[in-house]
């Protein structure tokens, strides 16, 4: 078994106060709800109660049969009767509990479900580009469900946990004061083996669940990448890994399970070392008692039926202690859970708006970009004090090699990310002085990510003007050449787009996407290496529709093939974080620089 201190255990082990914190909020969303939580403590009470009054009649009804007066047949019935009431009562009411419990916390994952999801709305993109999809999924998912299956089932085994415990002790207390002398000897035997097993035991289930984490994760990865897998012909080597890890996760399954098995016969061991001493001392006593050296009254006395009253009873005290073990680690994986969500709702937002920020009206569309520096992280600038103005209705392209920069400064024109100096203008007012939403509405974007919804194609086109009719789709389906492959489909436009569903080539997506921002009336537009995907017979058969498209308004224009932006107004040629040529095609192709050089390698 691998004893490396492993990460996962370090960052599962919370400090007190974030345990205390965690704690807190979570009793907070419980008390929500505190009228239904009430009565479920009013139930779990009850339901307890219940359950501890049983075991005395019984051992009423033992009274009533083995006793010098011969057998009291009415008392018999009667304690009986009563002891089947109180059991079927019992379980009535922790069936009602069981309901309730599940009500509450489908109200609260609900609630956790909306406040983690309301906040993911309001996160700047930086959160959403440094944090894996995945990562964040599992924590609505089934990091919340943990946390739920928690909060109904541990909260409530604790309460009856302690209820069980105070109470059973109270009634052998009552039976017999001398005979809980061997809990003196017991409990801290079960105390000391659930404290070891769990100190052996826990690390193991852990591992079991990392080493499962990394088989999912490869398996993932795997699926992922099967085409690149299948072209270079690592079937058999990739099946093997997979082994080697299947058989680690099933090596740490083993391990959990075998230790966490082996250490049941212990608790049992103990279990039963406990009733036979409470029998037999109990027998002792009770010898006594019938042989009258021990006096009724006395401290010492005690008939069968309190001995038979006092052996369930210690059972049901054993009962929750050696389950806290288990308790006490549920809670914790519960606790890692819940600050993971809670991590994600205490993300800070974008920063607001300024309290003047305007709204941007009727728009021309003149950026200005005055001495711009930037960089995602403070350690490295991507974007070093960068000066343009770009008319209105110019259309200026931006031109470099990979990881100049390009994609950055529409990060910057669209505010997803703010300048670290200097300033963007637009129609002469600081960016940061229009609210986001009226800034980001006067820019069409085609990206080449292209992001479809599930839904039809008619709704994914119309996404940027919703009451559009359906001949305006058609027409911007038409300009964008996707008409004809989507009047072949069988549903039409009606089709929808889904992951399993239609399968539709990357570059058709792009021409869908260009479809909607043919829809939009924006006065500015980004592209992206918005044509990346597209044949160039094609994207010279849409350059027309784009023309149009990008006519009278300001466009900002990336693309690597350099016939769709030779006729730019302005081209900007990025590298090493600065503007290092610019100018129209004709000036560029003069001075002889990269554009030249990168235009004669596709052109020559
Ligand atoms: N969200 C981000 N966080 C940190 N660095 C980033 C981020 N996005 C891009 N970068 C880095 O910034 C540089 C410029 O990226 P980008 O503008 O996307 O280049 P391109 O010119 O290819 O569009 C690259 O070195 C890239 O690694
Ligand atoms: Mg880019």
């Amino acid at each position: 078994m691998n004893k490396n201190p492993n990460k996962h255990a370090e960052n599962q082990k919370l400090d007190r106060k974030t345990t205390k914190n965690i704690l807190v909020r979570l009793l907070g969303y419980i008390m929500r709800y505190w009228p239904l939580f009430l009565l479920a403590i009013a139930l779990t009470l009850i339901s307890n109660q219940l359950s501890l009054l049983g075991p005395t009649y019984s051992g009423e009804a033992i009274d009533a049969i083995a006793n010098e007066n011969g057998v009291n047949f009415a008392a018999v019935k009667e304690n009986v009767i009563k002891m089947l009431i109180c059991y079927m009562l019992s379980a009535i009411t922790s069936y009602l509990l069981a309901v309730l419990m599940i009500k509450i916390s489908q109200k609260i994952v609900r609630t956790m479900r909306k406040q983690v999801f309301e906040k993911l709305t309001t996160l700047p993109v930086s959160f959403f580009d440094t944090t894996a999809t995945g990562d964040i999924i599992s924590r609505i998912s089934y990091d919340i469900d943990t946390v739920n299956s928690s909060l109904s089932h541990d909260l409530i085994q604790v309460m009856t946990s302690i209820y069980t415990v105070v109470g059973s002790l109270v009634f052998m207390w009552q039976i017999s004061k001398p005979m809980i002398i061997v809990f003196v000897i017991t409990v801290p035997i079960s105390v000391i083996f659930t404290r070891y097993r769990s100190k052996k035991v826990r690390p193991l289930f852990r591992a079991r669940s990392r080493k499962l984490g990394e088989l999912n994760g490869y398996a993932e990865e795997m699926l992922s990448g099967c085409r690149t897998i299948k072209a270079y012909n690592r079937e058999d080597e990739i099946g093997s890994r997979f082994d080697s890890r299947n058989k680690d996760a099933m090596d740490a399954y083993y391990n959990a399970e075998y230790y966490g098995a082996a250490l049941g016969p212990s608790v049992n061991f103990i279990n039963n070392l406990s009733i036979s001493l409470v029998m037999i001392f109990g027998g002792i006593l009770y010898m006594y008692s019938q042989s009258g050296a021990v006096l009724a009254g006395s401290a010492f006395f005690i008939t069968l039926g309190g001995v038979a009253k006092f052996v369930q009873y210690s059972r049901k005290f054993a009962g929750p202690i050696n389950e806290f073990a288990n308790i006490l680690h549920e809670f914790q994986s519960a606790f890692s859970a819940a600050e993971r969500v809670f991590r994600i709702i205490d993300e800070e937002p974008e920063t607001p708006d300024r309290k003047d920020a305007v709204v941007l009206t009727d728009v021309k569309g003149e950026i200005d970009f005055n001495n711009v520096t930037f960089g995602y992280t403070p350690e490295k600038t991507i974007l070093r004090d960068i000066s343009v103005t770009v008319k209105t209705g110019k259309t200026i392209a931006i031109v470099g090699p990979t990881g100049a920069g390009k994609t950055t400064i529409i990060n910057l024109l669209m505010r997803f990310y703010d300048v670290s100096s200097g300033e963007i203008r637009l129609d002469g007012a600081e960016t940061r002085d229009i609210t986001r939403s009226s800034l980001r509405g006067a820019y069409t974007m085609v990206l080449q990510d292209t992001w479809l919804f599930q839904g039809t194609i008619f709704e994914n086109i119309i996404y940027g003007k919703e009451n559009a009719t359906m001949e305006e789709v058609k027409k911007a389906a038409k300009a964008a050449k996707i008409d004809s492959y989507i009047e072949h489909l069988p549903d039409g436009y009606n089709t929808i787009l889904s992951d399993e569903g239609v399968n539709i080539s990357k570059g058709q997506r792009q021409l869908i996407t260009i479809a909607r921002a043919m829809l939009s009336d924006s006065p500015m537009l980004i592209l992206d290496e918005a044509t990346s995907n597209v044949d160039s017979r094609t994207e010279i058969k849409i350059q027309e529709a784009m023309n149009e498209l990008m006519k009278d308004r300001t466009c900002f224009v990336i693309a690597h093939r350099l016939s769709t932006i030779q006729n730019a107004d302005l081209i900007l040629v990025i590298r090493d974080g600065k503007i290092s040529e610019q100018g129209n095609h004709e000036e560029l192709l003069r001075l002889g620089g990269f554009y030249s050089t990168l235009y004669n390698s596709q052109f020559s």
